[in-house]
């Protein structure tokens, strides 16, 4: 055995080590940023039903919805939002023509960065699970909406949504309600 061989086995385990520690570290910070599991659920395009058991699926219930009841329930939105076409930004961007839009739509509008990093279109799925449940569906947003459990008022609301719209046109398959 020559002289330098417990140095190099010295130097093997440190190696390994600082490997273990790196890869502990890496480990950590990927755990960080995934879903914790407690009920936050990634952003996708999952309706309501599926990402929160026992719920109705809302597309099932848009054609029986009740328009009268969406608009009384939007009154509650109001506070934040305006739906008149080129309204007023409130505290909430506006949300004339929302139903297919894309998400995060207006530049001028300060979103969450939860919000403004989502990808994709307030479809009835998006819509459905958001405003059941807003900070579980979308954890980060500013939205400070407690959220409607009830699937129906969900069909109401969405529906009435869908009126706010100045095209007919079928924009994205499965979102069109009518009027
Ligand atoms: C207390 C104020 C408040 C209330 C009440 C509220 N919102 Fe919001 N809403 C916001 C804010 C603020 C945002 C931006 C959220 C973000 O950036 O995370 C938002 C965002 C949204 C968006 C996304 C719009 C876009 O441009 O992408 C939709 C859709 C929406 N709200 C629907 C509703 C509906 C429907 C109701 C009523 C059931 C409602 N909100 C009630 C404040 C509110």
């Amino acid at each position: 055995m020559s002289g330098s061989e417990p140095l190099k086995i010295a130097a093997a385990v440190a190696i390994a080590f600082a490997v273990a520690g790196v890869s502990d570290a890496v480990s950590k910070w990927v755990y960080r940023i995934e879903p914790s599991g407690s009920g936050v659920v990634a952003v996708g395009e999952k309706p309501a039903s599926e990402v929160f058991e026992q719920d109705v699926p809302v597309v099932s219930l848009l054609p029986a919805a009740d328009l009268a009841r969406g608009e009384k329930l939007a009154r509650s939105c109001a506070v934040c939002h305006s739906f008149e076409e080129d309204g007023h930004r409130k505290t909430g961007p506006g949300l004339w023509d929302i139903v297919g839009a894309p998400t995060a739509r207006e530049e001028r509008f300060q979103y969450s960065d939860a919000m403004a990093q989502m990808d994709g279109h307030w479809d009835i799925s998006t819509l459905d699970a958001y405003l059941r449940d807003p900070d579980t569906y979308l954890p980060g947003t500013t939205m400070n909406y407690i959220g409607l459990r009830d699937s129906e008022d969900r069909a109401a609301l969405i529906a009435w949504l869908k009126t706010l719209s100045g095209e007919k046109l079928i924009r994205n398959p499965g979102i069109y309600v009518e009027p």
